[in-house]
């Protein structure tokens, strides 16, 4: 007999945390999953909205490409308004561009709830995170694999969310990078040690195994593009996904 999606859910679940049971993790959905549209079939984008809100994605991830900040240039403004009249879904709109204050307004304007800038791009970038929050957007700010948390610490008591990039930005389809992963642990610890609550987004490479990498060490919000768009079923994936549950920083590790 062919197993249900809820039976391949628990199957993959068990094997990943043998020791609990399904009934115990089944209700509970810490992790939120933002699955990331690079990997959508671009000629049908509104029908790969629409299959990634029935998968039960809680947000949808826009990466924004300007050819300058990354070698690849990606969607614009008016593509994000287009899939805004289709969906309600949270729109986490990561934007890799040069000097982003400049863009600020037009993804607002267009429809985006969430907007991250990256802490290494030209231009005034506390000035784009206000300018965010000024527009009634969540700003957020983002590090590629190669630049400390401390880079984003000055903007952390401004913004709702930190997507720490576990490839360097700029393509889909790349290996995750393990190196990255304390600091994951770092952002937790500073997250929780702040008392905020600031959602910890980790963007790159992410699949069933380093996804749950990524929530043990104290991310809340895992963003992929390939390992969902080529999943099977995205949505057993995703709900895979969800059930997996952080847990409090590990306030003995100092790396
Ligand atoms: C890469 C983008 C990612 C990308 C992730 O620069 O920021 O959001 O879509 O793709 P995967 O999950 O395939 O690594
Ligand atoms: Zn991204």
């Amino acid at each position: 007999m062919v197993p249900s999606a809820n039976e391949r859910t628990a199957e993959l679940f068990h094997s990943l945390c043998p020791k609990v049971k399904s009934y115990d993790i089944i209700p509970v959905s810490m992790t939120k999953v933002s699955p990331s549209v690079l990997s959508a079939d671009f000629s049908r984008l509104g029908e790969e909205l629409r299959r990634v809100e029935y998968a039960g994605a809680d947000w949808v991830h826009i990466d924004v490409m300007d050819g300058m900040f990354v070698p690849n240039i990606t969607i614009g403004p008016s593509v994000v308004q287009s899939l805004r009249s289709l969906s309600k879904i949270p729109f986490d709109v990561h934007l890799m561009i040069e000097d982003p204050v400049r863009y600020v307004e037009a993804f607002s304007k267009a429809g985006a709830d969430m907007i991250t800038v990256h802490a290494e791009s030209k231009g005034d970038i506390m000035a784009a995170v206000r300018k965010i929050r000024s527009f009634g957007r969540s700003p957020g700010i983002s590090i590629n694999p190669g630049t400390p948390f401390s880079a984003a610490e000055e903007y952390m008591g401004d913004v709702d969310l930190i997507l720490i990039m576990t490839v360097q930005p700029g393509f889909g389809g790349q290996a995750f990078r393990e190196d990255c992963v304390p600091k994951i642990s770092q952002a937790r610890r500073y997250v929780d040690e702040n008392n905020l609550s600031t959602e910890i987004v980790i963007d790159g490479g992410i699949n069933r195994r380093t996804g749950k990498t990524c929530v043990d060490a104290g991310a809340t919000v895992l963003a992929a593009g390939s390992s969902l768009f080529n999943s099977e079923d995205m949505k057993s994936e995703i709900t895979l996904w969800k059930s997996f549950c952080s847990k409090p920083a590990d306030n003995s590790r100092k790396d």
